[in-house]
């Protein structure tokens, strides 16, 4: 058995990368972000790799947060470059030029949580728990909670879930809009999978100019965002999967794309 933190498999054009430290509840040590952004890296450059579905090892955890007995002893500069070292990886993940699934098969908190937040679906088990609890540990989100669940849930429910550190079940997460969809936890793995291959099949190109339309346009003014859609728009013009998919609508046939 090998120590990496990280187990990682292809199926097809599917990378499925999983956090492996199930005795610890899969909690992020600073050997685990590593692990995460060398994998994530990987996964990007890789042109056979078209998705990524990440999710936690054994039956009870996605991530159950940053790893609280590394954290006890930082110090302020150590604790600052630990919530850089988190953000830079989270970060990486969610600029993936290619669609990556959160796969939430359990508790998701804390650094758990944040990490979910930066994948561009989550499908939980309805037995997955959500939650940032830093709180109760005298501490605060510091990869990204505050302000990823700001922004995709509202002030509203990021208040509620960071002030009172309680955790929410997978329906009431649904119903926030923190996960895309929740299935029975025995069909978890099928569900996600399903879709994943729907996604590995798609044209990567214009995947890839959705996530970046929508992350850019998050980030800017409505006036920059549409000019840059345009611009996008523009540049799938001067692909094959384009001429492939339009062509093959038209025949009447389904498309074959190739990422060119
Ligand atoms: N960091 C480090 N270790 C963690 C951890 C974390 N975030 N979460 C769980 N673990 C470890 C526990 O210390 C325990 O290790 P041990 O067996 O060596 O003592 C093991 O994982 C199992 O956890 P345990 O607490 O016994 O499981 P449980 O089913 O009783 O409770 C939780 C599950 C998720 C409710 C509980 O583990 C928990 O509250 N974890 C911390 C969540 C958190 O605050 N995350 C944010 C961190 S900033």
């Amino acid at each position: 058995m090998s120590d990496s933190p990280l187990l990682i498999a292809d199926r097809d054009a599917v990378r499925v990368i999983t956090v492996h430290r199930p005795d610890k509840l899969n909690a992020l040590n600073a050997a685990t972000l590593d692990a995460l952004d060398a994998a994530f890296a990987a996964a990007a450059a890789e042109d056979a790799v078209r998705v990524v579905v990440l999710t936690g090892a054994g039956p009870k955890a996605f991530v159950a947060g940053a790893d609280i007995a590394e954290m006890s002893a930082l110090t302020p500069v150590q604790g600052r470059d630990f919530s850089l070292r988190g953000q830079r990886m989270m970060r990486r993940v969610e600029r993936m030029p290619k669609p990556v699934l959160a796969m939430l098969n359990g508790f998701a908190l804390g650094g758990g949580l944040e990490l979910a937040m930066c994948c561009h679906m989550r499908i939980a088990a309805d037995t997955a728990k959500l939650g940032q609890p830093e709180v109760n540990l005298g501490l605060i989100p510091g990869f990204g909670g505050t302000q990823r669940l700001l922004r995709l849930a509202g002030r509203a429910a990021v208040l509620e879930l960071c002030l009172t550190g309680a955790p929410v079940d997978a329906a009431r997460a649904l119903q926030l809009g923190i996960v895309n969809r929740v299935v029975a936890a025995a069909e978890l793995e099928e569900e996600t999978m399903k879709l994943a291959e729907q996604l590995a099949n798609a044209a990567p190109l214009a995947l890839r100019g959705i996530l970046d339309c929508v992350h850019v346009g998050g980030e800017c003014g409505i006036e920059e965002g549409l000019e840059y859609e345009t611009a996008q728009f523009g540049l799938v013009f001067s692909t094959q999967d384009m001429r492939e998919g339009t062509q093959a609508f038209l025949e009447r046939r389904k498309p074959e794309f190739s990422g060119s």
